[in-house]
């Protein structure tokens, strides 16, 4: 059984294609390196002691995905393939919705055309937008508040008629919370290119000397300090949960959509506070102002991934910082 894994060379990627090769499956990796190195691949492959075959092209090269579904035999695709930086999404909508929105329709139209059904998303907690209620269930409205959370839920909308249009299709839409850590060998983890956007890598990177300080968007919320609060996830729990889902697919046909996330919710200072333990660092920080277009909570209701896919995260907090700090700390300037 051989799994397509596009944006298999990213970081949630990459930390999936591991767990697909321990778990026995032949896998195809196609990444255009728009986000990410090949070296990737040579780290995966030491990890997992086997090399997934890799591709450098784009999802939306519809004659590359017909080359690539007649050349191997496969039989479920995991699409990370995408564009993610919300400060990017609205300077740039069109290469956002050409990426993220047709890339997974290219991509679902050369599926079909190959007789190839299942497709698991990665979608994103994102698509919930302002809270309604907390935790976010599945049943939440979607009022996504930037563009590339409407890429996602578009892409969410599509895959749905799709799947009503057609029996056969087999599709899990995942919507991750904040994914953070690292595999525990420190060989893979998260690189952003230039200054990262995300808390965790830049947490890491003030650690390691590379940036002065940390900025604390915003201490006057209502939070249980004042600081955002977000439900991370350990990367490899993230991971588990796509094995999961395959899983699951191959039992039942049609959409199922859930959440990866804990259910429990951290705040920046004790996100702070919890990677101080682990690197042993004192972490620079100041207050500054409120990031535009931030939240001031969110996390998930996880039961449900639970009861479906039998899943749930395993890793607290503290795992996921002594990850990343590993990782930050053994390859200071990333997969450079
Ligand atoms: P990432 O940027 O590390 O990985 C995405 C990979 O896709 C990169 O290797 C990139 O080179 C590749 N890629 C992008 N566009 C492509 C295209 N058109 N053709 C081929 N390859 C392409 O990001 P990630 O954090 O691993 O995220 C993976 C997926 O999960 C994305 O779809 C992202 O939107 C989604 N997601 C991420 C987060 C997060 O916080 N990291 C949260 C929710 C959802
Ligand atoms: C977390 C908290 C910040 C950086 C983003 C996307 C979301 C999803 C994951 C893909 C917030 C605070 C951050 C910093 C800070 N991506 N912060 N100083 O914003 O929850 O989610 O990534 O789907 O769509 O919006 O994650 O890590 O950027 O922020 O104080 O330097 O850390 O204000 O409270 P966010 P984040």
């Amino acid at each position: 059984m051989t799994i397509l894994v596009t944006g298999g060379a990213g970081y949630i990627g990459s930390h999936t294609v591991v767990q697909l090769l321990d778990a026995g499956h032949e896998v195809l990796v196609l990444d255009n390196l728009c986000n990410s190195k090949a070296t990737v691949i040579d780290r995966i492959e030491k990890i997992a002691g086997k090399r997934p075959h890799f591709i450098q092209g784009d999802v939306r090269d519809r004659a590359l995905l017909q080359e690539l579904f007649a050349k191997f035999a496969i039989t479920a695709v995991i699409h990370f393939a995408g564009l993610k930086s919300v400060a990017e999404c609205s300077v740039k909508p069109l290469l956002y919705y050409d990426n993220n929105v047709s890339g997974s329709i290219v991509l679902a139209e050369e599926m079909a055309r190959a007789n190839i059904y299942t497709l698991v998303f990665s979608s994103s907690a994102t698509v919930y937008g302002e809270p309604v209620f907390l935790p976010y269930t599945e049943a939440h409205p979607l009022k996504p508040i930037n563009v590339y959370g409407q890429s996602k839920l578009m892409v969410e909308q599509i895959l749905q008629d799709l799947a009503a249009s057609n029996s056969a299709w087999r599709i899990a839409l995942l919507r991750y919370f904040n994914p953070v850590g690292a595999h525990a060998s420190g060989h893979i983890g998260e690189d952003p290119s230039g200054i990262p956007n995300n808390l965790m890598p830049f947490l890491a990177q003030v650690a390691v000397g590379k940036r002065e300080y940390l900025s604390i968007f915003g201490d006057d919320y209502e939070t249980v300090d004042g600081t955002g609060v977000r439900d991370y996830i350990h990367v490899d729990d993230l991971a588990s949960g796509h094995l999961a889902a395959l899983t699951y697919l191959d039992q039942h046909a049609g959409v199922v959509t859930v959440n990866l996330g804990t259910g429990k919710g951290t705040s920046v200072l004790e996100l702070v506070s919890a990677f101080e333990r682990a690197s042993g660092k004192a972490i620079a920080r100041q207050i500054v102002g409120r990031r535009p277009g931030d939240l001031p909570e969110y996390y998930a209701q996880a039961d449900y991934a639970k009861r479906v896919l039998g899943w749930q995260a395993k890793h607290d907090v503290d795992r996921m910082c002594t990850d990343s700090w590993r990782w930050q700390s053994q390859n200071p300037n990333g997969f450079n």
